[in-house]
Formats: C-alpha cells, sequence, structure tokens
C-alpha cells in the first residue's frame, strides 16, 4: 500500500530552493510518530536536502542516475539495531506498481516529483495543513480531487509557536 505524507501551505506549495518552508517541532514529530519503521520512498532531491537516511527505516531513494549513498550505522548507540537501510530505485514505475499490492505501508516523503506521480497509486494521503501562504516557494503538491477522496480523520487545529502558525493534521483514503 502507498501512502503520502506532506506538510502542504494554503497555496499549495511544499518548499523552497530544495529546503521545507518552516521547520515546525510538532509536524517533525508527527512524521516521524507516523512514518517510524515503515519504508519511506523519496526523490533524489529531497534526500539531498534531508542528507542522510531517516533512523528506523528503509530508505529507497528514486534517481535516474547511479548515486552513491552512505551506508547507515547498523547499531544504535545502545546496542539495538538501527533497522535503518538505504538503498536506491530507478525505476519509479514498477516500483509503485509492485509497492501498491503490498501489506506493508510504504511513505513517499516528497518531494513535488514523487508526490505527482506517486499519487495515482496511493490509497491514502496524510497532510499537515499548514494555515499560512508561502512566498516565493517553487515546490507544490499536487491537486487532489475531490471526487476520488474522502477525510478519514483531522485533528484539532495546533498553534506552533515558534513561527506562530496554526497546523492541522488530516487524513484522506481513497473513495472505493
Ligand atoms: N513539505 C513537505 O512535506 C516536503 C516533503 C519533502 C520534500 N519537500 C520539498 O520538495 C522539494 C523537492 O521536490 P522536487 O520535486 O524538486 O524533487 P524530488 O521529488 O525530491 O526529487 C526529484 C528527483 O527524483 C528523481 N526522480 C523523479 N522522478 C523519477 C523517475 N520517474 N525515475 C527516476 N528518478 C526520478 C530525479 O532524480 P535525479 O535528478 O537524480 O535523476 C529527480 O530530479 C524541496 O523543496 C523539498 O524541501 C517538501
Amino acid at each position: 500500500m502507498i501512502s503520502l505524507i506532506a506538510a502542504v501551505a494554503e497555496n499549495g506549495a511544499i518548499g523552497k530552493g530544495n529546503q521545507l518552508l518552516w521547520h515546525i517541532k510538532e509536524d517533525l514529530a508527527y512524521f516521524k510518530q507516523v512514518t517510524m519503521g515503515h519504508p519511506v520512498i523519496m526523490g533524489r532531491k529531497t534526500f539531498d536536502s534531508i542528507g542522510r537516511a531517516l533512523p528506523g527505516r528503509r530508505n529507497i531513494v528514486v534517481s535516474h542516475s547511479k548515486l552513491s549513498l552512505p551506508t547507515p550505522p547498523a547499531f544504535k548507540k545502545d546496542g539495538t539495531p538501527s533497522n535503518t537501510t538505504i538503498e536506491q530505485a530507478e525505476d519509479l514505475s514498477s516500483l509503485l506498481q509492485e509497492l501498491k499490492r503490498k501489506r506493508t505501508e510504504f511513505f513517499v516523503i516528497g518531494g513535488a516529483t514523487l508526490y505527482s506521480a506517486a499519487m495515482p497509486f496511493a490509497k491514502r494521503v496524510y497532510i499537515t495543513k499548514i494555515f499560512a501562504e508561502a512566498e516565493g516557494a517553487d515546490a507544490f503538491f499536487p491537486k487532489m480531487n475531490e471526487a476520488e477522496w474522502k477525510e478519514v480523520s483531522s485533528s484539532k487545529v495546533l498553534t506552533d509557536k515558534e513561527n506562530n502558525i496554526k497546523i492541522q493534521f488530516v487524513v484522506y483514503e481513497r473513495k472505493s
């Protein structure tokens, strides 16, 4: 099963200059909680911007070129297995076709190109709504067709004090 997870501003913006628009602690904690232990798939540019494998997860990086990826440590500081791996996939459409049929929830974690490519294969979309407009953004989340998606959960609206921005966690599922 394929899910998308993204933090999206009111104008659909998700990034600028290959960086996130805001660093919102609650959102980063939510992202960690939702994706921990699950495989994550990202475009090469998002991987460059994160700069390392996300710990405790199988990391799949998509690129047309052969990448030289770092080897994550096999163990955590306390000696327990890190469960962190990293690999490359070159054929995105075959990968998505294959993962769509799996029981495991695979998370597409960005960026814009990957979200657009994966949206038709996705069954669930986790959106952190950011109640602000991002000026100068250059990466956008694809439009979700309301006829295809239903909202299945939404959190209360929270205020991030550092950025003084309101956010809300909403989950959508594809209508069957
Ligand atoms: N707000 C959020 O939740 C969120 C989450 C993640 C990322 N972002 C933001 O999104 C932006 C990056 O998005 P982006 O669209 O520029 O880049 P991206 O989707 O992260 O990566 C694009 C790269 O992925 C590879 N790729 C894409 N389609 C492929 C295919 N069909 N086959 C093989 N490789 C493929 C290519 O790598 P090669 O060029 O190496 O071939 C391509 O250049 C950044 O600003 C980032 O901060 C936001």
